[in-house]
């Protein structure tokens, strides 16, 4: 099969490569898909969303009020092909995360749940093999009184712009061993044990998947020049801003779904009172977006 992820099929790669930056700078007409029943897709809103996937692999979308709900992202998510949640530590019941300021009984007290800001990620890098989060679905109930902004970035631009710079960062990238998380634990007791992984890999539809974060602590990585110098680059398109970034506020009733791209949020200001105060549901898949007609 021909893939343009292949460093030896430069051909397949360039092709590919042309098409997908012809949608940049990003158009943002349409960029955002008003959804008017989140319970049944429009055939318009299907093809606005399936252009965004194939673009940019996420897309925006607003509902009204009445919708503003978990109800919805259950609904959106079936009808996007995300069916299998990961029921990861902080997850409610229907294993949605329920995003806010908070501290969990006998957990850590996790930076997603603080003011505090998210660096450069992709959700799950930590994951087993085969707990993978190919999609995800963040949706906004009430937004931080200030800040808390979200930006994302499609990982197949970060793996053009690092195979551009110099292919062998990718070959680095690509090792099992390109990072190394230490075991995380908790009360003395090892809850998820040491894990080392590829930053790049292609699934089974040989569709890259990409595990990273910007973290410096509790990520090692590989000590060899070109993982080095892959890592800075990444660092440096992060302090530096770039073109291929798109960051938006979530209002109330939006949100955003993506094939696990790189994202991060910026620190926020919450409300005071308890009832304003910033909640956003996240939904984990191991599937990736497949829209159902
Ligand atoms: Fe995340």
């Amino acid at each position: 099969m021909t893939t343009p992820f292949s460093l030896d099929n430069d051909t397949a790669y360039q092709q590919w490569r042309s098409q997908k930056l012809s949608h940049y700078p990003i158009d943002f007409i349409g960029l955002f898909v008003d959804i008017t029943d989140p319970h049944h897709l429009s055939d318009k809103e299907q093809a606005q969303i399936q252009y965004n996937i194939d673009r940019l692999n996420f897309c925006f979308y607003r509902v009204q009020n009445a919708f503003n709900n978990k109800a919805t992202i259950h609904a959106l998510g079936l009808q996007l092909g995300l069916k299998n949640l990961d029921h990861n530590l902080c997850a409610d019941e229907d294993k949605l995360t329920s995003i806010e300021v908070c501290t969990h009984t006998n957990q850590h007290n996790y930076i997603p749940y603080s003011t505090r800001q998210l660096s450069w990620h992709s959700d799950g890098y930590y994951n087993d093999d085969n707990k993978q989060i190919r999609g995800i679905l963040l949706h906004c109930n009430r937004p931080a009184k200030n800040g808390g902004i979200s930006y994302i970035m499609d990982s197949e631009i970060a793996y053009i712009l690092l195979r551009d710079h110099n292919p062998d960062c990718i070959r680095a990238l690509e090792h099992p061993e390109a990072f190394t998380i230490p075991d995380n634990e908790l009360n003395g007791e090892v809850i998820r044990a040491e894990i080392s992984a590829a930053v790049f890999s292609l699934d089974e539809q040989q569709q890259l998947h990409m595990r990273y974060s910007a973290r410096k602590r509790h990520i090692i990585w590989r000590d060899d020049p070109d993982t080095q110098e892959a890592v800075n680059m990444l660092n440096a398109l992060w302090s530096e801003g770039s073109p291929y970034i798109v960051s938006h506020k979530l209002q109330a009733g939006e949100g955003v779904f993506c094939n696990n791209s790189l994202h991060r949020r910026s620190n926020f200001e919450d409300w005071e009172e308890s009832a304003k105060k910033r909640l956003l549901y996240r939904g984990r898949y191991f599937d990736r977006i497949r829209i159902e007609n």
